[in-house]
């Protein structure tokens, strides 16, 4: 059976069953638009800042240390994000969303916000590391809320801030800093901000699993790979190099890996699911 036969035959199988469409996507389905991935080749842990470890740059405990530099370094990943545009890949989940709508849910890595400017809706688009756009105050319960646009998306990677920059960047609160709502390897995932159980209920529910674009390098994409796997449900894995999401993939009953990159196979899913 070649590879379009076989996706033909496990997209059916999910559409009879009960149970959302869960498509699970990372840095690899914006590649192609452009922004680096973390741990590939031009990939943020790989070159990150000129003085730091990259991965140290993404804790807490180094943003209470400098957060004038961890603020800046995200200022310039945010200009990054934002000179991107949606690819192909993204416009086709927006077209699987226009025909399974409430059967459709997205959980992604990515905090770069391109799933949203391509359409996803919010509702089913569960941003599990948080959005580089967004930012909120060390409450608890914090208010999330966008980056004021006073602060350039121009964001060159020397830039310093400037008092204007420090005084947006305050807490709403009065004092101290607001801090970018992305998840750092320091923090846990929870509800309130990351949608953890969510995105664990629809991993107990779904009817297929779509791998796009990941290593398999963070837990709570890791328990949903393993809860597919385990269930029996059609999961594929969609991506150029071998991972622990490949190798869970080969070894399920319904598992299928498509080698490649996500503006080949996506599209080519979402139309043997209806769209
Ligand atoms: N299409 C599909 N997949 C691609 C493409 C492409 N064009 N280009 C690269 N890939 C794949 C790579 O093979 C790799 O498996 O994308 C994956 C990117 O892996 P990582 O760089 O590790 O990114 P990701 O898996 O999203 O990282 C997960 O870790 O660092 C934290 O919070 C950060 O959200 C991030 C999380």
């Amino acid at each position: 059976m070649d590879a379009d036969e076989r996706i033909a035959e496990l997209c059916a199988t999910a559409l009879e069953r009960e149970g959302p469409v869960v498509f699970l996507t990372g840095a690899g389905i914006s590649a192609e638009s452009g922004v680096p991935t973390f741990r590939g080749a031009e990939g943020y842990w790989k070159i990150g800042s000129t003085n730091y470890q990259p991965e140290a740059l993404a804790t807490r405990v180094a943003f209470e240390q400098m957060p004038e530099e961890i603020w800046a370094w995200y200022l310039y990943r945010r200009g990054v994000c934002r000179a991107a545009r949606p690819n192909a890949a993204h416009m086709a989940l927006v077209s699987v969303e226009k025909v399974l709508g409430d059967r459709f849910l997205l959980v992604t890595q990515n905090v770069d916000g391109l799933h949203l400017r391509a359409g996803t809706t919010a509702a089913r688009c569960y941003q599990i590391h948080g959005n580089i756009d967004f930012m909120r105050c060390e409450d608890e319960h914090p208010r999330v809320r966008e980056v004021p646009t006073s602060i350039s998306v121009d964001w060159p990677k020397a830039r310093k801030l400037s008092e204007a920059d420090r005084a947006a960047l305050s807490c709403c609160g009065g004092g101290g800093w607001s801090r970018p709502h992305v998840l750092w390897f320091d923090e846990s995932y929870d509800e309130e901000l990351f949608r953890f159980e969510s995105a664990m209920n629809a991993g107990a529910r779904a009817s297929m699993l779509v791998v796009i674009g990941t290593s398999g390098a963070t837990t709570l994409p890791s328990h949903l790979v393993s809860i597919a796997a385990h269930r029996g449900i059609p999961l594929i894995v969609v991506g150029p190099d071998d991972s622990p999401f490949t190798r869970a993939a080969y070894g399920a009953p319904n598992g299928l890996v498509l080698k490649g990159t996500a503006g080949e196979w996506v599209p080519v899913l979402s139309r043997a699911l209806g769209a």
